[in-house]
C-alpha cells in the first residue's frame, strides 16, 4: 500500500533531516492524508471548510464539545456515531474496480448496497458532529497491511488504517477540543482462511500504540472512560478485537475492551459487557442489526418498526439509569456514583434485512424505501421524532446509518 510505505518515508525523513527541513515532513503528511481519502474522504487534503476558524453557521457541529465542562465524564455525553464509516462510497463503481480483489474461492459477492451503510465521508461526519466510528479491519488481500471491509468486501485498495488514523489525527490537531471515539473490530469473512492472526494483530498493535499514535491516542493503562478534559484532541479506542494471551498477556493496550466474546449476537433487548473486571465498569448495548424473526417475506415497515422499538426502548433505558444515578448522588457514598460514571450506553439504531424478499438494504431500513410502504420513512426519520420528545435526556452513545438524514438527526441526538 503506497499510504503505508509514505508513512514510513515521512519518519525515516523526520529522523534523518530533523527540524531543518520541515517542510518536506508536511509534505510527505500530505502523501499520507492523500493516501487517505478513499476511507476517509478528500476532506483529508482539503481542509480548508474545516479550519476552526470558519466553523460557522453551515457547520454548527464542528467543535461541539468544545463548550462542555472537562470534568463531563465522556459515558455522560450524547454522542452520534457512525456504523461501519468505511463504507460510505462503496458503489457499483467502487465494488467494480476491487473486483481484482475479492475472495476467488467461489463465494458471490453481494449487491453494493448490502455492505453500504453511509454515503458521506468520515472527515464530513466528523464537521457534522459524528465522534464515534465504527471501523472494521483485516489484512487487505496480500496480507501486506491492514485494510478495511466490511464481511468479504474489501472498501478501498489504497487507503489503509495507518493512513486513516493519520487522517483522524490530522483533524484533531485541527480541533484540539473535539475527542473522537474509535471502535476497531476485527471483520472476519474477508477472505478464505482469514483470521485475527499473529501477523494482524503485530500490525494493529504497532498501528495503535507506536508513534503519532502515542501522541494521539489516549492511553492510561486502559479499561477507564474518564472525563472530556483528559481526553480533548485524542482518540479514545474501544477494542472489538481479542489479542492472544500467550503473545500480548502482560500488554495492557490503551481504552475499553469490547470483546467480541462478550458481545452476543442480533440481541434484541440489548446486553450488559463488563469492560473492566476490576471495577465492573459495564456498557450496556443495543445491536438488534436484523429482526429475522420476522421472517424472510416481512415488510419495510414491519422490519422498521421492529428495529425501532429496539432502539427505543435501549435509549428510554439510557435515559432512566441517569435518572438512577441522581438518586444514587443524593444519598449514596461519592465511590458508588463513580462506578456509575463510567457506565456506558451504545445504541445501534443501523440494521439491515439482506436475506428478506425483497432485501431490506441498511439504506432501505434507516431511510425507508421511497414508496407509500413507508410512508414515515426508516428508522432514522422515526428515530428523529423519537428524539425531539426526548430532548435533554441522557442517550449515550447512538450510532447511526446514513447519519446525514435526516439533516437534524446528529443536532437531535447532541441535544441542546
Ligand atoms: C469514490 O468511488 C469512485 C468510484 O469508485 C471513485 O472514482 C472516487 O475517487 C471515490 N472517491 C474517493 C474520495 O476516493
Ligand atoms: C480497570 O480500572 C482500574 C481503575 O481505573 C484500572 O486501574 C485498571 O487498569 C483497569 N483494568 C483493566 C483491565 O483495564
Ligand atoms: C463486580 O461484580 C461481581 C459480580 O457481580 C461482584 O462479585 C464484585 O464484588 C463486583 N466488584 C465491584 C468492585 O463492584
Ligand atoms: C415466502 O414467499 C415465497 C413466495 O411467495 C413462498 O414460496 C415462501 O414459502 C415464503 N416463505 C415463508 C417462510 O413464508
Ligand atoms: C417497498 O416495500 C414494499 C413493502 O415491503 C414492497 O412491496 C415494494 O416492492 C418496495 N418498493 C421498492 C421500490 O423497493
Ligand atoms: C439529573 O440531575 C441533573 C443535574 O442536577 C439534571 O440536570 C437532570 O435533569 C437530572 N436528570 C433527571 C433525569 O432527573
Amino acid at each position: 500500500m503506497r499510504g503505508l510505505l509514505a508513512r514510513v518515508l515521512a519518519g525515516c525523513i523526520a529522523v534523518a533531516i530533523g527540524v531543518a527541513r520541515a517542510d518536506l515532513g508536511d509534505f510527505a503528511l500530505q502523501k499520507v492524508l492523500q493516501a487517505s481519502t478513499e476511507i476517509f474522504g478528500d476532506t483529508a487534503v482539503d481542509t480548508t471548510t474545516t479550519t476552526t476558524t470558519s466553523a460557522s453557521a453551515a457547520k454548527p457541529y464542528a467543535d461541539w464539545m468544545s463548550a462542555i465542562p472537562d470534568s463531563t465524564p465522556l459515558a455522560r455525553l450524547n454522542i452520534p456515531g457512525a456504523h461501519d464509516a468505511a463504507t460510505w462510497n462503496y458503489t457499483s463503481a467502487t465494488q467494480a474496480s476491487l473486483s481484482y480483489a475479492t475472495r476467488c474461492d467461489g463465494v458471490t459477492p453481494q449487491p453494493p448496497q448490502t455492505y453500504r451503510t453511509q454515503r458521506r465521508g468520515i472527515g464530513d461526519a466528523l464537521d457534522a458532529g459524528v465522534r464515534f466510528f465504527d471501523l472494521r479491519f483485516a489484512l487487505d488481500p496480500i496480507d501486506g497491511g491492514l485494510a478495511f471491509w466490511h464481511g468479504a468486501a474489501l472498501l478501498s485498495g489504497r487507503s489503509a488504517v495507518d493512513d486513516v488514523l493519520f487522517a483522524f489525527y490530522a483533524w484533531l490537531a485541527r480541533h484540539p477540543r473535539e475527542v473522537v471515539l474509535l471502535s476497531f473490530q476485527y471483520e472476519g469473512g474477508t477472505k478464505e482462511g482469514a483470521g485475527f492472526s499473529g501477523r494482524a494483530q503485530e500490525l494493529l498493535v504497532s498501528a495503535l500504540t507506536e508513534g503519532a499514535a502515542g501522541e494521539y491516542v489516549r492511553r492510561d493503562g486502559g479499561g477507564r472512560l474518564g472525563t472530556l478534559g483528559e481526553s480533548r484532541g485524542k482518540v479514545v479506542l474501544l477494542r472489538r478485537f481479542d489479542l492472544d494471551e500467550g503473545r500480548y498477556g502482560g500488554l495492557v493496550l490503551p481504552g475499553l475492551h469490547l470483546s467480541p466474546g462478550r458481545w452476543p449476537d442480533n440481541e434484541e433487548e440489548g446486553f450488559a459487557l463488563v469492560y473492566n473486571d476490576t471495577t465492573n465498569a459495564t456498557a450496556f448495548i443495543e445491536d438488534y442489526y436484523e429482526p429475522a424473526d420476522l421472517g424472510v417475506n416481512s415488510t419495510v415497515a414491519g422490519n422498521v418498526a421492529a428495529k425501532l422499538d429496539a432502539v427505543r426502548m435501549h435509549l428510554e433505558k439510557a435515559a432512566a439509569a441517569a435518572a438512577a444515578v441522581n438518586i444514587t448522588t443524593n444519598d449514596a457514598d461519592g465511590e458508588e456514583e463513580e462506578e456509575e460514571e463510567d457506565s456506558l450506553f451504545i445504541t445501534f439504531a443501523s440494521g439491515e434485512h439482506n436475506t428478506n424478499n425483497p432485501p431490506v438494504f441498511p439504506e432501505t431500513m434507516a431511510l425507508g424505501n421511497g414508496t407509500e410502504a413507508t410512508p414515515d420513512g426508516g428508522v432514522n426519520q422515526q428515530l428523529a421524532a423519537v428524539l425531539r420528545d426526548m430532548q435533554g435526556s441522557r442517550l449515550g452513545i447512538v450510532v447511526l446509518d446514513f447519519f446525514d438524514e435526516p439533516e437534524d438527526l446528529v443536532g437531535l441526538v447532541i441535544g441542546s
